[in-house]
């Protein structure tokens, strides 16, 4: 058994854990490519799709010398297509090999899937519940950036309802660093969810809500920017043009993204649709293609963590 096991939630991390995690990553930002896991192998089964989670995940498992097998689109290309239950899919996979990356469709996934392996199982993203990796690597990004996560107004914009990255952040921040406060700034259908608000408030965290950017474009420090799921509005397209068109105010353009402080960063999950300007790319506070890339020292970091 590695330092970590099956990894589901946020809320699962001691700091003890998260300390452990970054170190590791900031060895393998700074070492690159290893054979401490050669002879493991790795399953990705994605049932939703991905570019950044499952490529980082595959390609940190290869840079740690170990190999990979994979079926993207597991919904159509797996035996999901001819009934087959995700449990007795991740009971067959588990004899295959020594961890499972699984993004599911549906919240709870994940912890569905643990109880069925033989081997650790990570979850990529089940449906509206969590992504925790990313938001490990999210909080790495902001460590990175300011030193300390203490101190921050961090301001959350989009889908709030629906993203899943923001919620795992938001349970890490919520317990670890509750020393920030958080801005959830949205269109009222799809504002941050009451049972992680509660969550802020046992922890003693200072939030707000706020449907404009307006009394927050000069004073956060992290503006962490969404897209609008457009995934989990399949059976409503009316009301996703609706949340599209409250959006448009909370999109970052340039001339807002100059009104921000010198020293503040735009982060986002991706992928991007519109709700960041490609002319804000080039602008200092541009942070998101070194967060992507920050995923692959801290997938790297997991799977070393899991598997050694
Ligand atoms: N951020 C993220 O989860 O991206 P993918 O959907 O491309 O994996």
């Amino acid at each position: 058994m590695g330092q970590l096991g099956d990894v589901i939630s946020a809320q699962q991390f001691e700091r003890e854990m998260i300390d452990k995690i970054f170190q590791t990553a900031r060895e393998m930002e700074e070492q690159g490519a290893s054979e401490v896991l050669r002879g493991k192998i790795m399953a990705s089964l994605f049932y939703e799709p991905s570019t950044r989670t499952r490529l980082s995940f595959e390609s940190a498992m290869l840079r740690l010398g170990g190999s990979v097998i994979t079926t993207e689109n597991a919904k159509q290309f797996s035996s999901k297509s001819k009934g087959e239950s995700l449990e007795d899919s991740i009971r067959v996979i588990s004899g295959y090999c020594d961890v499972i990356v699984l993004r599911y469709n549906k919240e709870g996934g994940a912890q569905r899937a643990a109880s069925h392996a033989m081997v650790p199982i990570v979850n990529a993203g089940d449906g509206v519940g969590q992504h925790p990796t990313q938001a490990l690597l999210d909080l790495y990004t902001i460590q990175k950036s300011f030193g300390d996560i203490s101190g921050l107004k961090i301001a959350m914009v989009g889908d709030l309802a629906n993203g899943r990255t923001v919620h795992s952040l938001v349970y890490f921040l919520a317990k670890h660093f509750p020393d920030n406060e958080i801005i959830f700034v949205s269109p009222t259908q799809v504002r941050m969810k009451d049972d992680i608000k509660q969550y802020l408030d046992k922890h003693g965290v200072h939030w707000r809500e706020d449907v404009s950017l307006d009394k927050s474009i000069s004073k956060a420090d992290v503006f962490y920017q969404t897209c609008v799921q457009k995934e989990r509005f399949e059976e409503d397209n009316a009301a996703y043009l609706k949340v599209m068109e409250a959006s448009r105010e909370l999109f970052i353009t340039s001339k807002m993204a100059d009104c921000m402080k010198k020293t503040s960063i735009i982060m986002h999950p991706l992928p991007r649709n519109e709700e960041i300007a490609y002319s804000v790319d080039d602008n200092m506070r541009a942070k998101y293609f070194e967060q992507s890339q920050n995923g692959l020292y801290i997938r790297m970091a997991l799977l070393k963590m899991i598997l050694s």
